[in-house]
């Protein structure tokens, strides 16, 4: 994995996640006593446009990822094999289920895809600090060998 592939990645999902939980946070906790009723947080709307435009950022580095990086260890079969597999099949539905909330019409629809797509990317974001922690524990210990970066 290059330098510029494993930093868009980080990027990518560092500002895809952050935007998520905000946007879940503030529409399931955070509505407000209005003059008519409870009404939206007023930095939902803000936090669900940074979230509809970072996805693609991630997107594109996932996609990177999957044929550099993925496709590589899996025909090399490297450690860190439990976490990385996890990744790879929680990204479809991740991703299917955050764009079939936007186009699902029937409140029962939305409400199920809403849950894969919390459920979903939530596990992601654990794999993907289980996965990036456990490879800075290991450099951190000095355990890191210098290994070839061939099948990268
Ligand atoms: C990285 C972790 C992610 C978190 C924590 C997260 C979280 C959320 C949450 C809480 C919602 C609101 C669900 C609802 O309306 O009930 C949402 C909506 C959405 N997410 Fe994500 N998401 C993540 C990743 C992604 C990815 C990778 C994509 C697409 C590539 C994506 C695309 C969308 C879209 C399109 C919506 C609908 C926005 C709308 O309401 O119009 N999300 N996400
Ligand atoms: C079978 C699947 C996978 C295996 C066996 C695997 C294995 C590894 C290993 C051994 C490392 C340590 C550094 C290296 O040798 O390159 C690593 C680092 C990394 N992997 Fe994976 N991986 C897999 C899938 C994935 C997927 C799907 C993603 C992204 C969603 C991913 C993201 C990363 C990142 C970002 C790092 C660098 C962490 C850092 O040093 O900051 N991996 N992986």
């Amino acid at each position: 994995m290059t330098a510029l592939e494993r930093w868009s990645l980080h990027l990518g999902a560092f500002l895809t996640a952050l935007s998520g939980v905000a946007y879940g946070w503030l529409r399931y906790f955070g509505r407000a006593a209005g003059e008519f009723g409870l009404e939206p947080h007023p930095l939902q709307a803000l936090a669900q446009h940074l979230h509809v435009l970072a996805a693609p950022v991630l997107l594109f580095a996932l996609g990177m990822a999957v044929r550099g990086h993925l496709a590589a260890k899996l025909r090399v079969g490297a450690e860190r094999r439990n976490t990385g597999l996890g990744m790879g099949l929680l990204i479809l539905p991740m991703v299917a289920s955050g764009y079939l909330l936007q186009v699902a019409v029937a409140p029962g629809w939305r409400l199920a895809w809403a849950w894969v797509h919390g459920s979903a990317s939530l596990l992601f974001l654990l794999t993907y600090l289980g996965h990036g922690l456990s490879a800075w524990a290991e450099g951190a210990a000095g355990l890191s060998r210098p290994a070839p970066r061939l099948t990268d």
